[in-house]
């Protein structure tokens, strides 16, 4: 609207923000002022247009960015509060405008918006107007805008209001985001040793979105991913090209696996089992100082867990590569992804030979392929056709879930059963938590997030209820008070001994009357209690913790009826990395778990990495409406963390508090409380010599036993054990499909808006 047609009114509140000019005091300038609006009403305006026409000015140069910023840079830069305060200073006519005309007196106290948030976006609004390059703002909320997966249909009607950019400049800028990112790992697999990782990816493609009942159809695809290698020896996130040569892998020779191995390497040896307890018990201290109260002040001398091979501090980089419309589940597909992920890189057979030895991870299905792959091509030279840099690792996300299952499957009770003790099903149903379907009989593998919680809360409540039991004291509480360390250290020795431990179990089982509802329960707390201890290795990020807790699953899943894909994935993967050269060993290790944040118990699997790029590559992806295509996608992914990190930027820029800060994690208290009661009151364990309930409880196995009995015939038919065949036929369980539930207790992780977007992707499904 032009100055003229202002109301009078306005244009005093406009004059008022005008700062008074030096030679006048302020009174006596805006005396003078009103005087000559008095007589002449119009004649402030060619001052007040000159003033404004100056800042007008200032204001586009700020939101104009030097030639040749790139995207990234300005998505990075991007920082509201900078510009508020720079428009503060330098424009501070318009600001005071802004400010005096949204004054409004008698509006009530109360929430008040944060005004220079929306002068900001008032002032870009407006430098837009002056200059499509002015567009600083606009350009990182049209970022954001793809990164929350708005339609085109949003974003237009915000581009004519001038809050973000049209669409078609928006595609513009992210292609010039795509471009950037791809040449920026592209310089990294060049300059320095790498890994990669990748992962199916099945999305729900919308043919023709106007019409009714058009069937959605899913795509399978891959996503993919280039992390940089860690150097353990020097300690650097620079790993020469060469370090790992390609002769350092043995050569494959047969179609199996074959390989010369001590028991020491891959059986738990005395040692691994020492170390392992130690941890367990450290795990049971925690476990005590945590839900026990009164030890509070045993809190600060706690030390921490003992370490086995701890991978050193450091912070990884990944690198999102393009989403390729191609399905693995074959050994064809699976070389066409290799050799398509390689071409991405720009990675020759000359370049990997260079390169030297290329990790690649992902679920236990990946492994499997690309093991089968590396037997077909055994004969090829070809370092690349030939995959003779590939060294092969299974995911430790997926592996912990399965450890999950099997500690929840094989000790889930019978569903529905009254009887206190007889299992996590009884538990969970006390705790009045939402039933889960699980046990070996389910035909679907039980969720792993439930599971996970359930087994937190439930090995606590055991936990303390064994401190009750033992603390030599009737009242936990009171003695909790007056515990010293050597009380601590001594009680828990006892609780480890007589109810966490084989050892326990054993000398229960030569009682002459059976209590099938205690020795279900020791077994139960082992299991347990070493789930739990992986899952605070991983967070810890020591890689010998987790391999001495994968050595003895290995053993476990070999009963009957669990888990012979793991067991065989275990055992192989072990038996491969002993015929490895130390140093090829070391990196092995020391690259199984990354750390991105830099904080401190914060390492994580690297197969979960790629699943939470799967969830932001659907979300993104739907930016495009009706026209997604696997162009789109593979555009979107390879600047998918950008997007993200876009989201979050704006997000906090605007205030906006739920976003970005970590969930915490549920407080149980009230739950493992409620169930201590439980245990204490049925005595679940203690030895009771005629349990009447014990009819109906069925003795649970000892899986290592069990296991161990079995031993002999895996290592004779390592790979594809006549079990893990008929398992494999029989059912899909190891195959569990993650949920979104289970990536969001990635407590590093934005799922802010976790709701919101769970009915967003069921939408989209
Ligand atoms: C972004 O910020 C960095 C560091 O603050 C600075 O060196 C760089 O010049 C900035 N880039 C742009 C385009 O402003
Ligand atoms: C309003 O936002 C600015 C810029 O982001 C910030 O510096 C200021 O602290 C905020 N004020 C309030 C009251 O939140
Ligand atoms: C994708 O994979 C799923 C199972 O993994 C399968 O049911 C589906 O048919 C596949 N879709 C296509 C288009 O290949
Ligand atoms: C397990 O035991 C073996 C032999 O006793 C030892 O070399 C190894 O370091 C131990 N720890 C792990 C994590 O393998
Ligand atoms: C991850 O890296 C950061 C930065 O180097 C470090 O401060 C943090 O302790 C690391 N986390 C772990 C668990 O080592
Ligand atoms: C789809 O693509 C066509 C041609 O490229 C374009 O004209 C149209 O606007 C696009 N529609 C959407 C919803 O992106």
């Amino acid at each position: 609207m032009p100055l003229s047609m202002l109301s009078l009114s306005l244009r005093v509140a406009i004059l008022r923000s005008v700062q008074p000019y030096p030679e006048h005091s302020k009174a006596g300038g805006r005396k003078f002022v009103t005087k000559i609006l008095e007589n002449d009403p119009n004649a402030i305006t060619p001052v007040l247009e000159t003033l404004f026409a100056r800042e007008g000015k200032i204001i586009q140069e700020l939101l104009t960015r030097k030639k040749g910023t790139t995207v990234s840079e300005l998505l990075e830069n991007f920082s509201l509060n900078n510009l508020a305060s720079e428009l503060q200073n330098k424009a501070p006519n318009i600001w005071k405008a802004l400010t005096v005309l949204s004054e409004n007196p008698t509006r009530k106290k109360g929430v008040h918006r944060n005004q220079s948030l929306v002068f900001a976006t008032i002032c870009a609004m407006v430098s837009i107007l002056r200059s499509q390059k002015a567009n600083n703002f606009q350009a990182v909320i049209s970022m954001f805008l793809i990164g929350c997966g708005s339609a085109k249909r949003e974003m237009e009607v915000l581009a004519h209001a001038g809050l973000c950019l049209s669409y078609t400049a928006t595609m513009k800028h992210l292609r010039a985001l795509s471009a950037e990112a791809t040449a920026k790992y592209r310089a990294v697999i060049r300059s320095c040793m790498c890994s990669i990782v990748w992962d199916n990816l099945n999305i729900a493609f919308r043919v023709g979105e106007q019409r009714l009942n058009s069937g959605n159809h899913f795509d399978n695809g891959t996503t993919a991913t280039l992390l940089k290698l860690w150097d353990p020896y020097l300690r650097s996130m620079f790993t020469a090209h060469g370090t790992l040569p390609l002769t350092m892998k043995p050569p494959r020779t047969s179609a199996n696996p074959r390989f010369e191995f001590s028991d020491d390497q891959i059986l738990p040896s005395p040692q691994n089992i020492t170390e392992l307890t130690d941890c367990c018990i450290w795990q049971l201290k925690r476990i005590a100082l945590e839900n026990i109260g009164g030890l509070e002040h045993l809190k600060k001398a706690f030390e921490a867990c003992p370490e086995v091979d701890q991978i050193h501090v450091h912070v990884t980089e990944q690198f999102s590569l393009p989403a390729m419309h191609e399905e693995e589940s074959s050994i064809e597909g699976t070389i066409r992804i290799y050799v398509m992920i390689l071409r991405h890189l720009g990675v020759t057979n000359a370049d990997l030979e260079k390169h030297g030895l290329l990790f690649n991870d992902g679920d236990l299905l990946t492994d499997n392929l690309v093991d089968k792959v590396e037997a077909a091509r055994r004969n090829s030279e070809q370092p690349i056709e030939g995959m003779k840099a590939a060294i092969r690792r299974f995911g430790i996300f997926h592996a912990k879930m399965a450890g999950c299952r099997l500690v929840i499957n094989e000790h889930w009770g019978k569903p529905n059963s009254k009887h206190p003790g007889s299992g996590l099903w009884w538990e969970n149903n006390y705790l009045n938590q939402k039933n889960i379907v699980a046990g070996w009989q389910s035909s679907k593998a039980a969720p792993w997030k439930p599971s996970h919680e359930l087994l937190q809360i439930s090995l606590a409540a055991h936990v303390v209820d064994g401190f009750r039991l033992f603390c030599g004291q009737d009242d936990l509480d009171q003695w909790a008070q007056r515990a010293t360390k050597e009380d601590f250290n001594r009680v828990t020795e006892e609780v480890y001994n007589n109810l966490f431990s084989t050892h326990a179990y054993h000398k229960l089982r030569k009682r002459p009357h059976r209590d099938t509802t205690f020795e279900n329960a020791i077994l139960y707390n082992r299991d347990a209690l070493i789930y739990i201890e992986i899952v605070h290795a991983i967070k810890a990020g020591d890689i010998g913790r987790v391999v001495n807790v994968f050595k003895v699953w290995m053993v476990m899943m070999r009963s009957k009826k669990t888990m012979p894909k793991y067991a065989d994935a275990i055992f192989e993967t072990l038996g491969r990395l002993a015929t490895y050269p130390e140093k090829l060993r070391k990196f092995f290790l020391h690259n199984w778990l990354v750390n991105l944040t830099g904080k401190p118990n914060s390492f994580k699997e690297i197969d979960l990495l790629q699943e939470h790029q799967n969830f932001w590559a659907k979300v993104i992806y739907n930016a495009k409406g009706s026209n997604r295509s696997w162009d789109w996608l593979s555009m979107i992914t390879v600047c998918i963390y950008e997007l993200r990190n876009a989201m979050r930027t704006v997000q906090k820029n605007f205030e906006i508090s739920s976003f970005g800060t970590q969930h915490t994690i549920p407080d149980m208290t009230k739950e493992v409380m409620y169930l201590v009661q439980a245990l204490k009151d049925n005595r679940i364990q203690s030895y009771v010599e005629n349990r009447e309930t014990n009819q109906y409880i069925d003795p649970k196995r000892d899986l290592l036993e069990d296991g161990s009995k079995n031993l002999g015939q895996v290592e004779a038919t390592v790979g594809d054990s006549a079990e893990a065949q008929e398992e494999s036929e029989a059912t899909e369980r190891d195959d569990y499909e993650i949920t979104l539930e289970d990536l969001a207790v990635d407590n590093e992780e934005p799922y802010g808006d976790f709701d919101n977007i769970m009915s967003f992707i069921d939408a989209m499904d």
